[in-house]
């Protein structure tokens, strides 16, 4: 009978599980290289990156006052929950002067800060889900050769729902939003070659 609750409370845990959120460093770690489609830089060169920069330019802070908005726009709730990653959602939370300014005994920003920072703008996970449960390398190569499904460890498909949780009319500057147009500057491929080579490479002991 012991047994059984036992395995009750661990298959509980499995699924209620949540996902949590990592930060665009931590997948760009694994996802920079060139020859398998430099993921990092291509984010980097897109209106994404920049989304939480723009909170902080003077049309975000005219917008922010004709909606009577109490704080600027890169604290107000409603700009960030579609300029940040994961706000409202165990993501991006707005935080005081004294959580951005810990530090660790050697003087650097600790880890809590570090996470915040990185989930500033339109990152990674915006579109492909929290990565805690999925960035291992052993995770992710099992997803990639379809011996896992992304989604039971939290991967998203980053199809047309997503995109436009965010591309919709709530935006205060929204301009018309058609994915099948769209989708084809957000994709940042592993070139085919070397996604048949990674896969026998993943496949075979
Ligand atoms: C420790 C390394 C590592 C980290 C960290 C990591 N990945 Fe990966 N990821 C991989 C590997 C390895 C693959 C398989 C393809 C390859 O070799 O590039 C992969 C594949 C993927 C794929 C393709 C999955 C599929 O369906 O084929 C996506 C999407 C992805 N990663 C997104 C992310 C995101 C988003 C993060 C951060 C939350 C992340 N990765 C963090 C190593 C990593
Ligand atoms: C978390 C919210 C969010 C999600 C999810 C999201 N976007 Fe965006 N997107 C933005 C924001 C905010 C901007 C504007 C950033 C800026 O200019 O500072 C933007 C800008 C863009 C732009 C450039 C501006 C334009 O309209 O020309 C394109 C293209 C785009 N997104 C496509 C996509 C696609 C395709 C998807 C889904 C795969 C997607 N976005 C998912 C929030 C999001
Ligand atoms: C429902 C999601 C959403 C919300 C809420 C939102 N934005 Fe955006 N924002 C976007 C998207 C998507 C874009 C890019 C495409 C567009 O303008 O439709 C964007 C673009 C922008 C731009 C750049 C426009 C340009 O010239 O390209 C500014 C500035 C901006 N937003 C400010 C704000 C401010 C300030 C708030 C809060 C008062 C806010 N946004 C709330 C989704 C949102
Ligand atoms: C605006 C949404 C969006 C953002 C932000 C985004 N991606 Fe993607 N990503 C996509 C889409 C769309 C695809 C194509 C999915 C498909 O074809 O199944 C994709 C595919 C991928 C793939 C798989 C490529 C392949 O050929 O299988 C990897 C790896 C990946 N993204 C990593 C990242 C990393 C790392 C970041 C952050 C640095 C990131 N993505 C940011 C939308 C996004």
């Amino acid at each position: 009978m012991k047994k059984v609750i036992v395995l009750l409370m661990v298959t509980g845990f499995i699924y209620g599980q949540s996902f949590d959120y990592i930060g665009v460093k931590k997948c760009s770690m694994c996802h920079k290289k060139e020859a398998k489609g430099a993921q990092l830089k291509q984010w980097q060169g897109s209106a994404h990156a920049n989304a939480f920069e723009t909170l902080k330019n003077e049309e975000s802070a005219k917008i922010a006052k004709e909606m009577g908005l109490k704080v600027p726009a890169y604290e107000s709730a409603e700009c960030l929950i579609c300029h940040s990653t994961g706000f409202g959602n165990g993501g991006y939370e707005v935080k005081d002067a004294e959580f951005w300014a810990q530090k660790t005994e050697k003087g650097k920003p600790t880890k809590d800060v570090i996470l915040m920072s990185n989930l500033q703008a339109v990152g990674c996970e915006s579109c492909h889900g929290p990565g805690s449960k999925f960035k291992s390398t052993k995770t992710m190569k099992a997803i990639f050769t379809d011996a896992v499904e992304g989604k039971t460890v939290g991967l998203w498909e980053p199809n047309e729902q997503v995109c436009i949780a965010c591309h919709n009319k709530k935006s205060p500057t929204y301009k018309e939003f058609k994915f099948a147009e769209r989708i084809g500057e957000y994709t940042h491929p592993i070139p085919t070659e070397m996604r048949k080579e990674l896969l026998e490479k993943y496949t075979t002991k």
